[in-house]
């Protein structure tokens, strides 16, 4: 009983004394094994919102240095509980300075997951390398990821649309945004479809069919010429850019059908894939087997960066980057 509450002062002294310790500001040196120096920059950590308790003693103990080994690496152990390419990177660089080369400048981009997806994610490493950069991405919709940019917490947005149609995404998302100052950067065009259930017979729509359908005046494919059955149409969530530019290229910006089915734009082909009453648009890289792309009119947008005002040096070069990377 005695031990156990000198113990417990102990440790109480020892917290209070050394709150600036690791969580709080501490950098511990690892040698590395040849690997290259690893840094652990405990104000850093902090920074990303961790508490002692995080890592204090379930990963480690609040002893120096534990002995991290190669199959820690792998089996989500000390660092790699985090570090694991889910939570936090993997790469060896990040952690292993090679010749104890300064940290890599990190370019961080965020917004539509059409562009991560079909442009960002595809071309990264050789971006990485011949920028030199590490590009750190972050995936949600072109709306949010423009709200981001406005808070700093990225340096440049993904969008795959207008900025007019971004910042409509925005609004949807709960923000208002001045584009006056908006640049768009674009990298590659990509072209917006929609599929439909191989067993549905209508498989050519003009425009105003398609606008029919997703307005909910059109609400059987009888009306079609096909099957008797309800139309379900499905969407990418509110603040997409493929949503936006459907809006405002086929639905003339009227609203959609309430009853609308937003799912992830991921997702928009396996919904249809198993459902033969099933509509949707979405970007062309998107279109996996198990559907069918309807004949109708051509609509192209544009996949790139939004940044607010000029680019920046390094995202000047990352855009450079890309458009050499997708030329080639
Ligand atoms: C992100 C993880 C992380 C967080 C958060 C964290 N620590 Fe640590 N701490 C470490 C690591 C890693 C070590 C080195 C121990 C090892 O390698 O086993 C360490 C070591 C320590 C040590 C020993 C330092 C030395 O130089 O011997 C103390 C004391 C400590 N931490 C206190 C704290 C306190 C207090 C907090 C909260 C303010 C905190 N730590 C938050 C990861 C963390
Ligand atoms: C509790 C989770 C957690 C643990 C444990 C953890 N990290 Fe991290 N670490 C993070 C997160 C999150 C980031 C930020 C990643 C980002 O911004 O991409 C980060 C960033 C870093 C960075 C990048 C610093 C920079 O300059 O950008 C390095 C290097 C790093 N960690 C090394 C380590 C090492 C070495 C250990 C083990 C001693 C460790 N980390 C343990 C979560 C963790
Ligand atoms: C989160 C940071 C981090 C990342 C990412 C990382 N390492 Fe490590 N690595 C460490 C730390 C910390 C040590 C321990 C160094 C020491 O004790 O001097 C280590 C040790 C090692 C060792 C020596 C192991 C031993 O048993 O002595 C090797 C080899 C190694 N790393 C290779 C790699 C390779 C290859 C990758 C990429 C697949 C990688 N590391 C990614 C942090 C990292």
């Amino acid at each position: 009983m005695y031990r156990t509450v000198l113990l417990a002062i102990c440790l109480v002294l020892a917290l209070a004394g050394l709150t600036g310790a690791t969580g709080g500001g501490k950098t511990l040196l690892y040698g590395g094994a040849g690997q290259g120096r690893v840094i652990f920059d405990g104000r850093l950590h902090a920074s990303k919102g961790f508490v002692c308790n995080d890592c204090h003693s379930a990963i480690f103990e609040t002893k120096k240095q534990a002995l991290i080994t190669m199959q820690d690496h792998f089996q989500d152990r000390a660092c790699f509980v985090c570090h694991n390419g889910k939570r936090a990177f993997a790469e060896c660089d990040a952690c292993h300075r090679r010749f104890d080369t300064p940290a890599k400048t990190v370019v961080k981009l965020c917004g539509a997951a059409s562009v991560v997806d079909g442009l960002i994610a595809p071309h990264k490493a050789a971006v990485e390398r011949a920028t030199g950069y590490r590009l750190d991405v972050v995936k949600s919709n072109a709306g949010k990821g423009l709200i981001d940019l406005a808070d700093q917490q990225c340096d440049a947005s993904l969008a795959s649309a207008s900025v007019e149609t971004v910042v409509k995404g925005a609004k949807a998302a709960g923000r208002e945004l001045d584009s006056s100052n908006m640049q768009l950067h674009t990298i590659l065009m990509d072209q917006v479809v929609f599929v439909v259930h191989p067993g549905n017979k209508v498989q050519s729509l003009t425009f105003q069919q398609l606008k029919d359908i997703h307005t909910g005046k059109t609400r059987n494919w009888k009306e079609l010429g096909g099957a008797d059955q309800a139309i379900k149409v499905v969407t990418d969530t509110l603040s997409s850019a493929t949503r936006g530019l459907i809006k405002q290229a086929v639905l003339k910006n009227e609203e959609y059908l309430a009853e609308t089915l937003a799912v992830n734009v991921a997702t928009i082909s396996d919904e249809i894939a198993k459902d033969p009453a099933a509509i949707g648009g979405l970007g062309a890289g998107f279109v996996k087997t198990g559907v069918v792309v309807v004949k109708t009119d051509k609509i192209e947008r544009p996949l790139g960066l939004i940044t607010i005002g000029a680019p920046s040096e390094k995202v000047r070069k990352v855009i450079e980057a890309y458009k050499d990377t997708v030329a080639k």
